[in-house]
C-alpha cells in the first residue's frame, strides 16, 4: 500500500509515527458525513461540467456502495490512511477503479473535514434541543402535580422563605429555555457551508459554492476561503453553550442528591436510576446524578482545550486542529446521556410533599412574614426586622418556634400584633401571598407552567 499523497516522499513513517499522526480511530463518527459531501461535491463537479456525466455517476455510484457498507459496518480503515477522508478515498478507488480519484477534484481536505464538522455538528444539536425539550416536559408535569408543596427555600443552604415546589422545579425550566435558545441561535453559525474553500484560497476549477452548499442543506457558504478552513469557532460556541447547561444541570443534580439524603429525605429517586453498594446492603446511590454532576468537568475541560488548541494558530489550517474533534464528540456524547438520565429521573422520582410540609412548619423560614406584618401596620421595615429578630432568639433559647409563642407574648415584642397573625404565620399561607409577578404564589406558578407549556409547544416567545 503506499501513501495517496506519496509521490514527493522517498520514504515512509514507521507505524508507531503514523499512528501518532492518524485520526482514524475517532474520526471515523464522521463518517456518513463524509459520504454525504463527497455525493454533494460529485454532483457539483458534474453539474459544472469539470467532471463528465460519466465519470461522476460511476463516482456517485461507488459512494453508495460505501454508504451502505458504512451503515452495516462493513467498512475497513487502516491507520497507515491517516484519517476518515484519505480511508474513503483509498476505499473509493478499491471499489470502482482510477476513475475514484478524481473525486478530490477542486477540493482539500481542509474545506472536507470542515464540511464533515458542520453538519455532523448541526444535526445533533437539533437533536440536542429535542432532547432538552423532553426535559422540560417532564419538568413541567411535575410542577403541575406540586404547585401547591411547599418546601423550605433556601440561602446560604439556610432556611429563608417557604416556596411552592413547583416554582423551585420550574427555575431549572427557564434555565434550559435559555440553553435551548443559546443552541438555536447557534444553528446561525453552524448552519454554513466550508465545501469549495479548498486548502485555503478557493480554487481554479469553475466550481459553484451556492449549488453544493444547498444540496448539503446549508442556510449559507463562507464568504472567505481563509476562515472557512481555519474557523472552529462554531465548536466553541457549542461546547460553551454545552458546559453552561451542564452547569445547570450539575445544579439540579447537586439538589437531588441532596434532598434524596437521610437528613433531607424530600425525594426518592426511582430504583432504576440508583444503584446499590457492593458492601452496605441499606444503600441507594444516586449514581446517575452525581454522574451528571461529575461529567460536567469534564464538559468544562473539553471547552478549554480547544480554546488553547486555537489561540496562538496562525491562518489556515494547522494539524493542531485535529484535535478538535475529540472533545466535540465527547460533549454531544455527554450532554445526550446527561439529558435523557435527568428526563428519567424526573418522571419516575417520589415527591415525599409529606415530609416537606414537616420541614416547613417546624423552622424560622415564616420569620419574614411577621416582619412584613409589622410594616405593613406603619413600623419601619428595619425596625419591624429588629423586633422579629429579637423574637426568634427568644424562640431559639426556649426551643420553640413563631407559630408556638403565645399572643401575651408577641404584644411583649409589639403591641400591634393580634390574633391574625398564626394565620399570616402559617407556610401555606406565607406562600398563597406572594403574588408578586414571578414570586412564588400559587398563582403566579400556574402561570409560568402555563407560559412554559405554550413555549413547549411552539405557541409564544419566552418572557424576556
Ligand atoms: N484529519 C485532519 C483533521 O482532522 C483532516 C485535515 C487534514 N488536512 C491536512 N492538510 N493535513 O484535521
Amino acid at each position: 500500500m503506499s501513501k495517496l499523497w506519496g509521490g514527493r516522499f522517498t520514504k515512509k513513517p514507521e507505524e508507531w509515527v503514523d499512528e501518532f499522526n492518524a485520526s482514524i480511530s475517532f474520526d471515523q463518527e464522521l463518517v456518513l458525513e463524509d459520504i454525504e459531501g463527497s455525493m454533494a461535491h460529485v454532483n457539483m463537479l458534474k453539474k459544472c461540467e469539470i467532471l463528465s456525466k460519466k465519470d461522476g455517476d460511476e463516482i456517485l455510484h461507488g459512494l453508495q456502495t460505501l454508504h451502505q457498507k458504512a451503515l452495516s459496518n462493513e467498512l475497513e480503515y487502516s491507520v497507515e490512511y491517516e484519517d476518515i477522508h484519505l480511508n474513503l478515498e483509498k476505499l473509493l478507488i478499491d471499489e470502482i477503479g482510477e476513475v475514484g480519484g478524481k473525486l478530490h477534484t477542486g477540493r482539500s481536505r481542509n474545506d472536507q473535514i470542515a464540511t464533515d464538522m458542520h453538519l455532523f455538528l448541526k444535526r445533533r444539536v437539533q437533536e440536542i434541543i429535542v432532547l432538552i425539550e423532553d426535559m422540560q416536559e417532564a419538568i413541567v408535569h411535575q410542577s403541575e402535580e406540586n404547585v401547591e408543596t411547599i418546601i423550605p427555600g433556601y440561602t446560604h443552604l439556610q432556611r429563608a422563605q417557604p416556596i411552592s415546589f413547583a416554582h423551585h422545579l420550574m427555575c431549572y425550566f427557564w434555565m434550559l429555555q435559555r440553553d435551548k435558545d443559546r443552541l438555536s441561535d447557534s444553528l446561525n453559525r453552524i448552519d454554513i457551508s466550508p465545501l469549495g474553500a479548498g486548502a485555503l484560497a478557493g480554487t481554479t476549477f469553475p466550481i459553484d459554492r451556492e449549488y453544493s452548499a444547498d444540496l448539503l442543506g446549508f442556510g449559507s457558504y463562507y464568504e472567505n476561503s481563509l476562515d472557512a478552513v481555519s474557523d472552529r469557532d462554531f465548536i466553541v460556541e457549542f461546547l460553551s453553550n454545552s458546559a453552561l447547561m451542564m452547569t445547570h444541570l450539575s445544579r439540579l443534580a447537586e439538589e437531588f442528591i441532596l434532598w434524596s439524603t437521610e437528613e433531607f429525605r424530600f425525594i426518592e429517586l426511582d430504583d432504576s436510576f440508583t444503584t446499590g453498594s457492593s458492601i452496605m446492603p441499606q444503600k441507594k446511590n444516586p449514581d446517575m446524578a452525581e454522574l451528571v454532576r461529575g461529567k460536567t468537568g469534564r464538559v468544562n475541560g473539553n471547552l478549554i482545550s480547544l480554546l488553547t488548541v486555537l489561540k496562538g494558530l496562525p491562518l489556515a489550517y494547522n494539524k493542531d486542529m485535529q484535535e478538535d474533534k475529540e472533545g466535540m464528540f465527547d460533549t454531544v456524547k455527554t450532554v445526550i446521556g446527561s439529558l435523557k438520565i435527568f428526563t428519567g429521573m424526573i418522571r419516575t422520582m417520589t415527591v415525599k410533599q409529606k415530609r416537606m410540609e414537616e420541614a416547613v412548619a417546624n423552622d424560622f423560614s415564616n420569620a419574614t412574614e411577621l416582619a412584613d406584618y409589622l410594616a405593613a401596620k406603619g413600623i419601619p421595615f428595619r425596625q419591624a426586622h429588629e423586633i422579629v429578630g429579637k423574637l426568634v432568639l427568644h424562640c431559639i433559647e426556649e426551643g420553640y418556634y413563631l407559630k408556638d409563642v403565645s399572643l401575651k407574648q408577641f404584644q411583649k415584642y409589639s403591641s400591634l400584633i393580634e390574633e391574625d397573625i398564626y394565620s399570616i404565620l402559617a407556610p401555606y399561607a406565607a406562600v398563597e401571598r406572594r403574588n408578586s409577578y414571578g414570586g412564588t404564589g400559587f398563582g403566579q406558578v400556574k402561570l409560568q407552567i402555563e407560559k412554559g407549556k405554550s413555549l413547549l409547544q411552539g405557541q409564544v416567545t419566552a418572557h424576556r
